[in-house]
């Protein structure tokens, strides 16, 4: 897996770039798609952020790392830019940013690509270690024939895992199972009204991705998520507890569980048939307990298994109590977070979190919830390395 910045110019094969990002993304790599003024004329850049569940952020969006540009389709016009060093969109900013393989798959017109000025930037692009890919020869869309046809994404994929593959080691969690849930469920009242809680799922979201990146084969049980899913993991939607518990228990056997969700601990006894209508008259409804689905895995864990829990508590003795959870849960760790506090836990960015463990407690100060997800995931390796 590789974070891979995928450039897409202006020219009729943008529409395979489509495909080239599903086929990467499902290749387990993080893409960063960005989109020339040209491209969107041919596809909207919503269709590549909707299918790499990235969209560019931040104020620097051209300073973004990654490990591989790939640009395809590569027009003549950008083939140019990039061979003379120019800088006047993002993505020629991000190439000239990037200090990482380039690879390129040019596609256009067979009189365009053939044309000296354009072979003289090839040569460069080639001088200065970029790897072309293509042109193909066959049928153009405008219907000459020649070489200008994009390679087809299937190969630049197979290339991409060739050049990521040979850069980046195996991650401490490769070959390892990762089942986490993040977001909260909520519990229907009736058709259109629901029971839920707070939760975002930025915390879960950024222990998957987080695994993910150390190399885990991630499933996300996502139950409302108020945040994109991140690449290369395998998402499972849970809108409610019934459907989290389900989709937990049929994973039970994963190496790793981290139970982030909030999962609601109450659902309406008897929600109401289609929605109920609005009348004068006051609506009371009885609640029943859910499922205990974090000490239904402790019950059944098979040995050498990492079973985490979470703890959203709050007040004075709210760290016994997630002391007493782990036990009672038969859970390895519990991650223990002040939901009093306004500035970290439920739907903020950031967090700070006290991770109980049979041997003691490790207190992570505030920071954002990657870190804390790094954090907790080394507990989770040094418990891993002594089984
Ligand atoms: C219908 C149509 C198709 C085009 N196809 C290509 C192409 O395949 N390759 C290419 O180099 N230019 C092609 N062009 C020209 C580019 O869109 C044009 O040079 C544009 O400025 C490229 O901008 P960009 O490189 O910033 O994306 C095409 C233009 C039109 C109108």
């Amino acid at each position: 897996m590789a974070r891979i910045l995928l450039g897409v110019t202006g020219g009729i094969a943008a529409y395979k770039a489509c495909t080239l990002t599903r086929l990467l993304v499902r290749a387990g790599h993080d893409v960063l798609p960005v989109l020339t003024a040209g491209a969107e004329r041919f596809v909207a850049a919503e269709t590549f952020h909707a299918l790499a569940r990235k969209s560019p952020q931040g104020p620097y969006p051209h300073l973004e790392r990654a490990d591989l540009l790939v640009v395809a389709p590569l027009t003549a016009n950008t083939l140019a830019r990039l061979a003379h060093g120019l800088a006047d969109d993002v993505l020629t900013e991000a190439a000239l940013a990037h200090d990482g393989p380039l690879l390129v798959a040019p596609a256009m017109n067979v009189r365009m690509w053939q044309h000296p000025a354009t072979q003289a930037n090839v040569a460069l692009l080639r001088e200065r270690g970029v790897e072309i890919l293509g042109p193909a020869e066959g049928e153009l869309a405008e219907g000459e024939s020649g070489a200008g046809r994009m390679v087809e994404p299937e190969e630049i994929v197979a290339r991409v895992a060739e050049i990521v593959g040979a850069a980046a080691p195996p991650g401490p969690l490769a070959g390892r199972s990762l089942l986490v849930s993040a977001g909260g469920t909520r519990e229907p009242l009736d058709a259109v009204r629901y029971v839920g809680n707070r939760s975002s799922g930025r915390m879960g979201v950024a222990l998957a991705e987080e695994a993910r990146a150390r190399g885990a084969d991630v499933t996300l049980l996502a139950a409302n998520l108020a945040v994109p899913a991140p690449a290369g993991v395998t998402v499972v939607e849970t809108p409610t507890a019934a459907d989290l518990e389900r989709e937990a228990l049929a994973r039970g056997g994963s190496d790793v569980i981290v139970m982030a969700a909030a999962v609601a601990d109450y659902t309406p006894s008897q929600p109401v048939r289609g929605k109920r209508p609005k009348d004068a008259e006051p609506w009371t409804v009885a609640l029943e307990p859910t499922a205990d689905v974090l000490a239904a895995l402790g019950s059944a864990r098979r040995p050498g298994q990492v079973l985490v829990g979470f703890a959203a508590e709050g007040g004075e003795n709210g760290l016994d109590r997630a002391k007493a959870k782990r036990v009672a849960k038969k859970a390895d760790l519990v991650v223990y977070n002040d939901v009093s506090r306004g500035d970290i836990g439920f739907d903020a960015d950031e967090n700070e979190v006290v991770v109980v463990s049979q041997t003691g407690e490790r207190s992570v100060p505030k920071a954002p919830k990657r870190e804390i997800a790094a954090a907790i995931l080394d507990e989770v390796e040094r418990l891993l390395s002594k089984t």
